[in-house]
């Protein structure tokens, strides 16, 4: 059965631990003798409806080492733009390449896309979900902090939005203890929430940042205004007051913690320059990951 990767909820938890073991080899054996080429001879079609920079150029960087073609197709430039069904393109794109990357508005759209093609198809983020990131962010914290990973306290502060939705399910995946500070009417996905607790994630959703952050070892927090939103940004930076997290926030956090963004970051809404800049900050390594966990999961896909 093809299998594909649209939310955390797709891999196991023992594949997701499984799968930060691989991206660490991966991270330490790039560029030396004997690197894996499963996408030798194959193409991986890589489909923008948003603007990126880290997971287009990672996943291309990423296919081309694995021995494989990507393909960039901007929705725009192509007849998606102009309204072709996403089902009818699901079934031409599996003629031609062997795996689907889509980065797009609605996760019904992915949901679609893999159902009616017949490769693996990616999330690269929908409105919903950004799961290839916190795959690359449970590398990140395992590297840098260590594992297991539920042995850690994690705090997300700021919007309930694509990445605090994928941090949840990560959340429920691996029972961890998961703190959220999200302002009212900017709470993450109740249906998200409920199934991740279920699944045994001991999740909190607070209104003060400073109730998530107490204690913290991973301190999570992303744009105020996502990609799609920016009509509402003055709104959010009201609505958003006080979340910023700045030193005297962090302070709060337990000693050693590591401050997390996935990028892009606005300086002096969500994070101050001092910590993203500062000895806390993982976020350049978090960054990198992406090309390593996405290589990751890229190959699991294929095998
Ligand atoms: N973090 C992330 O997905 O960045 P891009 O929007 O640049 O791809
Ligand atoms: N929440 C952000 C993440 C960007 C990588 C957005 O969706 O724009």
């Amino acid at each position: 059965m093809t299998r594909h990767f649209l939310s955390m909820f797709d891999f196991t938890p023992g594949e997701i631990v499984a799968l930060v073991g691989r991206a660490k080899e991966l991270r330490a054996g790039r560029g030396k003798p004997g690197a894996p080429a499963p996408l030798a001879g194959k193409t991986v079609a890589l489909i923008f409806e948003k603007a990126s920079t880290r997971t287009r150029v990672s996943f291309e960087v990423g296919v081309h080492e694995l021995g494989g073609h990507p393909m960039f197709v901007s929705a725009k430039d192509s007849q998606l733009g102009r309204g072709e069904p996403i089902r009818d393109t699901a079934r031409v794109l599996s003629r031609y390449v062997h795996l689907i990357m889509l980065r797009t508005f609605s996760q019904d759209t992915l949901i679609e896309l893999a159902r009616h093609g017949t490769v693996p198809v990616i999330n690269g983020l929908s409105d919903l979900l950004h799961p290839c990131q916190v795959m690359s962010d449970l590398q990140t914290v395992a590297e840098q902090r260590g594992e297991p990973l539920d042995r850690w306290r994690y705090a997300w502060i700021g919007d309930g939005n694509n990445m605090a939705n994928s941090w949840i399910e990560a959340a429920g995946q691996l029972k961890l203890d998961l703190r959220l500070a999200c302002p009212p009417g900017y709470r993450p996905d109740e249906g998200i929430l409920a199934e991740a607790r279920r699944r045994g994630g001991k999740i909190r959703v607070v209104d003060r940042p400073a109730d998530a952050i107490a204690g913290a070892d991973v301190v999570n927090t992303d744009v105020w205004a996502s990609m799609g939103q920016e009509a509402e940004a003055e709104k959010r930076r009201k609505a958003f007051a006080g979340f910023l997290v700045d030193d005297a926030l962090l302070a709060a956090a337990a000693p050693g913690s590591i401050f997390l963004h996935c990028l892009p970051a606005h300086r002096g809404e969500e994070v101050s320059d001092a910590v993203i800049e500062g000895p806390h900050s993982r976020v350049w390594d978090q960054a990198e990951n992406r090309l390593h966990m996405q290589k990751a999961i890229m190959e699991f896909l294929v095998r």
